[in-house]
């Protein structure tokens, strides 16, 4: 073979082995399997030995292991950086806007101004100025803990690095997007799968002169920390960004009914293949930031911006197999394994169907040829057959009556609130020992809002499970990283990183520990309800004694958000020998730190219940404002309430009567207002 020939091939080997390295160790995601990888880095070793003129940084047989990704520093955002709930219909934007309503108590024909905002499919950050000097820049990292790239972020010309305004805050953070353009996406080395990972991809380079390379652009939108701010509304914002030098989509609009919500919806999405940049929908937001600041957030969303996606793309493909999911609470979710297809740029080979009314309300068969829905980053899903394409021998779907992880027979359950049965089938899992719940359990706990084990993704999770190298929770804090560094795909320092991103995330707050033991209706919010009530791991730890496990579960019902749903499926979780192990095995090697309460609060340390509705705001936001100044909200009147505030319309004066009798403090709706100040 010609000398040139060689190393075309081997430079093509290496480019390919840069590329899956990238995506399994930089984004979780293997591109190829373990046996294709070896056989790639084998060929690669062999030429170099064959071929002693063969040499590249990026070979197998230069590294010990992959670029750590923790290679920046880690800092907390001043104001978090939150995520969007998704609007994928014009109802769930009517819905959206009656919430809002019904949260600030405002009549349904007000009018609400909205700020409406192409959604650039890209990178956000956060740009910290102080006295108009760029002297911080953030990704968005967990939306807490963001990481510093700076460096990276200089090399972005629309980013101004000086600003002189007399009405430029002395303290600011700048948020927007990073994105690039599709022009320049085309121009660009075809080592990214999409513009957004080329933009992700770039901004996470180690060497800020790597980044300078990429074309990247930048859209500012939005604000973090604001030292003075001298708005009032997100559009006057947006007006002043421009005079600041700052770029803004010339696409942002002003938008109120339902009508022009829609409109202006129809219209981008008709101009979005004409546009140098991918969009995947709109954001609205509240324009008026007092109404932002009273309306606050749910979790990780805000109440007042939500984004409205654009219509999915279809596809066409054949259904090869229905596979049975077992998620983490048990659920069986049917999988369609499809033939691959493209749609939209990205290849679907999987698609939910749900579960067994939806496979027999469409009759979807093994076999069948299927029209496919994606939309954005949502599973894509099946929307109807071609039934006269059906193969006449296709016979009907039979959902399995047990569980095909550990053979205990499935059952749906009883919705109270609908008063129907479930859709879901489940697992009842009753001794806490099906094999998929754990794992699934696993990648729950390793996740982003529960411990956040940075570079632990589910599909190292899968992995290490395959291996026989995890079980439980505890397990993971077991690991040998000798091992673990001579397995496929890994080397010391990509097993020192792992080592690393572990120890780290032994510090954790009580609520993150309760939410990622993954209690069965025990989300985010009743964790922090739960850890507020606990403050400590030692108070936490009561619940696995029988008996004061009934006074506690008894006190906790009291509690807003803590019915007999939650009560039940705590004392059927602590009830098992199973659990009790799991999580304290799991305790032991954690340093859980106490919940932390806003303690200069008004409401600090004090129980409050309403009855009656007030006149100028609605329950909710009376709850959110007790919560936010560090109160706590009962639902039924004991000893240890503090106050009961009676509002004007149709309070319950059973609720009054026996409050009186308990020597209850009892407020007015004046009162009220004046306690907060109103
Ligand atoms: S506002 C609470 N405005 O969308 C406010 N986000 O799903 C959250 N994005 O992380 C962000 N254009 O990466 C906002 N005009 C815009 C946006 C925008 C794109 C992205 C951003 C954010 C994600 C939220």
């Amino acid at each position: 073979m010609k000398k040139e020939k060689i190393i075309k091939e081997y430079k093509k080997k290496i480019k390919d082995i840069k590329k899956y390295d990238k995506f399994y160790h930089d984004k979780n995601d293997p591109l190829v399997d373990d046996a294709k990888y070896d056989k790639l880095k084998n060929e690669i070793i062999n030429l170099e030995k064959k071929y002693s003129f063969l040499k590249n940084k990026h070979s197998p047989s230069q590294k010990i292991g992959y670029e750590p990704s923790d290679k920046f520093k880690k800092v907390n955002h001043a104001v978090p950086m939150l995520s969007l709930a998704n609007a994928f219909s014009i109802e769930n934007i009517k819905d959206f806007v009656k919430k809002i309503k019904n949260f600030l108590s405002i009549k349904e024909s007000e009018k609400i101004f909205f700020s409406a905002e192409p959604k650039i499919d890209g990178i956000s950050a956060s740009i910290k100025y102080i006295n108009g000097i760029f002297t911080l820049g953030l990704s968005r990292g967990d939306g807490k803990t963001g990481e510093d790239i700076t460096n990276n972020l200089k090399t972005i010309s629309d980013i101004p690095k000086k600003i002189v305004k007399p009405d430029f805050p002395k303290n600011i953070d700048i948020r927007g997007e990073v994105y690039i353009s599709k022009s320049d996406f085309v121009k660009i080395d075809k080592q990214f799968a999409n513009p957004r990972n080329a933009a992700g991809g770039s901004l996470r380079q180690k060497n800020a002169n790597e980044t300078k390379k990429i074309p990247l652009k930048f859209v500012a939108y939005g604000f973090g920390n604001v030292e003075t701010k001298k708005f009032e509304k997100q559009s006057e914002f947006i007006s002043l960004l421009k005079t600041w030098g700052f770029n803004t989509n010339p696409l942002n609009k002003i938008v109120s009914s339902i009508e022009e919500i829609e409109k202006n919806h129809k219209e981008i999405e008709m101009q979005r293949s004409d546009l140098d940049y991918d969009l995947d929908g709109l954001v609205y937001k509240v324009d008026n930031l007092k109404l932002q600041n009273r309306l606050g957030f749910v979790s990780n969303s805000p109440r007042w911006a939500i984004a409205h996606k654009f219509s999915a793309e279809k596809g066409f493909s054949i259904i090869k197999n229905i596979e049975i999911q077992v998620g983490r609470t048990g659920a069986l979710t049917p999988v369609a394994k499809i033939e691959p297809v493209n749609i939209g740029g990205v290849v679907v080979s999987n698609a939910t169907l749900h579960n067994e009314d939806e496979i027999n309300r469409k009759d979807i068969r093994i076999g069948d040829v299927v029209c496919i829905q994606r939309a954005g980053d949502v599973i894509p899903q099946v929307l109807y057959v071609e039934k006269i394409k059906r193969n006449k021998n296709a016979k009907k779907f039979i959902f399995p009556e047990k569980c095909p992880s550990c053979g205990s027979k499935t059952t749906k359950e009883f919705n109270f609130t609908t008063k129907k049965k479930d859709a879901v089938t489940r697992c009842p899992d009753l001794k806490f020992n099906c094999k998929e719940i754990l794992r699934e359990k696993l990648k729950h706990f390793v996740s982003k809002d529960a411990l956040n084990i940075e570079g632990f993704g589910k599909k190292i999770v899968q992995n290490f499970w395959d291996l026989n190298l995890i079980r439980y929770p505890a397990d993971i804090f077991n690991l040998d990283f000798k091992d673990i560094s001579n397995l496929d795909g890994w080397g010391n320092l990509s097993a020192s990183n792992l080592e690393n991103s572990i120890e780290n995330s032994k510090k954790i707050s009580l609520d993150k520990l309760i939410f990622a033991i993954g209690i069965r209706h025990i989300g985010q919010e009743n964790a922090k309800t739960l850890a507020k009530y606990f403050i400590n791991i030692k108070k936490f730890e009561e619940l696995f004694d029988k008996e004061k496990r009934k006074t506690i579960l008894e006190y906790l019902l009291e509690l807003d958000g803590i019915g007999e749903t939650q009560i039940n499926s705590l004392d059927n979780f602590f009830s098992n020998q199973n659990n009790l192990n799991t999580v304290s095995n799991l305790i032991k090697k954690l340093n859980v730190s106490n919940f932390k309460t806003s303690k200069s609060g008004i409401f600090y340390g004090k129980t409050i219940m309403f009855t009656g509705g007030l006149s100028k705001m609605s329950r909710a936001e009376a709850k959110a404002l007790v919560e936010k100044e560090g109160g706590k909200i009962l639902g039924t009147a004991s000893k240890k309430l503090n106050y009961l505030v009676v509002g004007g319309s149709n309070p319950t004066s059973k609720k009054v009567e026996k409050a009186k009798l308990m020597n209850v403090k009892i407020i007015d709706e004046n009162s009220w207002y004046r306690l907060l100040d109103r």
